[in-house]
């Protein structure tokens, strides 16, 4: 990594090759007994253990530097009050104003849709004909409604079931609507910009079987949650709930795109949710960048990936309901910050962020975990842990629990095998960095601090490295292609194409043959 021109870059480069090298957690802990106090804090609804990464005060000290210097308070402020943050669109990013004013955004623009979804769950609730509802997205308006869902089953207080469809594959449709009556279920189909390609066949699929199903005039079971409306309306959907532009897909869990969520736990509920995130939100504003959590993460980030070249983090949640929390994740960082250029579209002359992966414990200490503790590789892994379970199964938690802080133990401490032949194989390396993130309990209003925290974390890093964390042009080369290749495939028209495509479209052409001479 190399930029000349700011001395913070070049001391913190310093430090890194030292930290790389020559660190080792077990002496840092020996030698500094307030280690864990001085690099732990809190934050609304939880607190955060980052004593066993690779890093010190000294580090930490210089990053904040770095950030200053990068403008973090500045841009901090300007996301906060609503200003253009997203230069490449023109846009500011309201996702943090939809919480922080939610109570009064009837008289807003960006706040109408919220409070119209918020109205219309509650009547769905109450609504004796409707049985199912299932949402119809994908990416930022299909991940946070199916994560938190599932976060908050325990809070879910409604009737209806909720289910959730977003792949392409006419097998999570198809699958989905076995059972259920056309005349007794309701479509939320939501699309930022109406034209995603999978919403918008999975919303015709449905419409088809409601039409199949006897329904006349089935528009008025379908709710569109857009910024386009005016495409809804068109294509006959009664319903239409406003998503402001200015709020991002993966941002907009916040929004109406959050109506099954509403469903499930009720206008209340999804207020606590909202109040948790606002709360998050305050601390971001207030807290001096010294003690403030998303900054020490966001920063926490940089180091590990840019100035250690970590490769990846590895995201364990230690609750069966945050089991989609890695994929959330996985959208809400990659999408915002893996890019290599910066705000104004010149190449950035440092590496940014990194793979994030994950699964949920205790399962994948069965999977990857051997890997984490003994492979070639150390990864930055963060083990999410929630205080209270919502179950009272005698033993099951605590032992949870201990899991959970026995990896972060066993990664930093690792463990020296006797001198038998198994030696090798059971000698843990150790000195390997972990966070630990505590939750009091898993409830909307701690799951709306715990997202919040995430986003303005990964805001924080894309200050630092220079980038708009906002747009997300590397998505759209992808789908212009698939248009093209879609009718190559029943056409076999592989003109054009480069060698490698030709031969696929081909092979595809040829299992579609052998399936059709299969089943005639
Ligand atoms: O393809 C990426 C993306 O644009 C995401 O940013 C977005 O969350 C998702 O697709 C869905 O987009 P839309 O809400 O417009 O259907």
């Amino acid at each position: 990594m190399q930029h000349p021109t700011n001395e913070l870059w070049q001391a913190l480069e310093q430090q890194a090759s030292e930290y790389a090298s020559g660190f080792d957690l077990r002496q840092a802990f020996a030698t500094q007994p307030d280690r864990f106090a001085a690099l732990s804090l809190s934050a609304p609804h939880l607190r955060a253990d980052l004593s066993k990464n690779l890093w010190d005060r000294s580090v930490l000290s210089g990053l904040l530097a770095l950030a200053q210097s990068r403008g973090l308070d500045a841009s901090r402020h300007a996301l906060l009050a609503g200003e253009v943050v997203n230069p490449t669109e023109n846009r500011p990013a309201l996702h943090a104003w939809l919480r922080m004013y939610h109570a009064q955004a009837t008289d807003h623009e960006w706040g109408q849709g919220l409070h119209d979804m918020l109205a219309l769950a509650e009547a769905l609730r109450a609504d004796p004909e409707v049985d199912d509802l299932v949402h119809i997205g994908i990416g930022g308006s299909g991940l946070g409604p199916e994560m938190a869902l599932q976060a908050l089953q325990p809070f879910k207080t409604c009737r209806q079931r909720i289910h959730v469809v977003s792949n392409l594959d006419g097998h999570d449709l198809h699958q989905t609507l076995q059972g259920l009556q056309p005349a007794r279920t309701r479509f939320v189909v939501a699309s930022k910009s109406w034209s995603t390609t999978e919403t918008l066949r999975n919303a015709r699929s449905a419409w088809d079987w409601c039409v199949a199903g006897g329904l006349d005039a089935p528009g008025r079971h379908f709710i569109a949650v857009t910024s386009r409306p005016e495409r809804a309306a068109a294509m006959g959907y009664a319903q239409l709930l406003h998503l402001p532009e200015g709020v991002g897909g993966r941002f907009s869990l916040w929004s109406a795109v959050g109506l099954p969520l509403a469903v499930a736990i009720g206008a209340g509920g999804f207020g606590q949710l909202l109040r948790g995130a606002a709360e998050m939100d305050e601390h971001f504003a207030q807290a001096p960048l010294h003690a403030n959590l998303p900054v020490w993460l966001g920063l926490l980030d940089v180091w590990n990936s840019t100035f250690l070249n970590l490769g990846s983090r590895c995201v364990v949640p230690y609750h069966h309901g945050l089991r989609r929390l890695p994929a959330y994740l996985q959208q809400l960082e990659m999408e915002s910050n893996g890019k290599r250029v910066d705000t104004q579209g010149q190449p950035l002359p440092w590496p940014t962020t990194t793979a994030l992966w994950g699964e949920v414990g205790s399962n994948s200490q069965h999977a990857f975990f051997q890997w984490l503790h003994q492979g070639s590789q150390r990864v930055p892994t963060e083990l999410l842990l929630v205080r209270r379970p919502a179950h009272d199964l005698d033993g099951h938690h605590d032992a949870l629990l201990a899991n959970g802080l026995a990896q972060a133990q066993a990664l930093m401490l690792g463990a020296q095998a006797g001198a038998d032949q198994l030696a090798g194989h059971q000698d843990f390396p150790g000195n390997r960095p972990s966070t630990v993130l505590l939750l009091e309990a898993l409830s909307p209003a701690s799951l709306g601090a715990l997202l919040a925290l995430y986003e303005h974390r990964v805001f924080v890093a894309g200050v630092v490295w220079g980038i708009n964390s906002f747009d997300q042009w590397g998505v759209e080369l992808g789908k212009t292609l698939a248009r093209d290749l879609e009718p190559r495939l029943a056409s076999g028209d592989t003109a054009g194409l480069d060698g490698s495509t030709a031969g696929l479209v081909g092979w595809v052409g040829w299992v579609r043959e052998a399936v059709v001479s299969f089943s005639e």
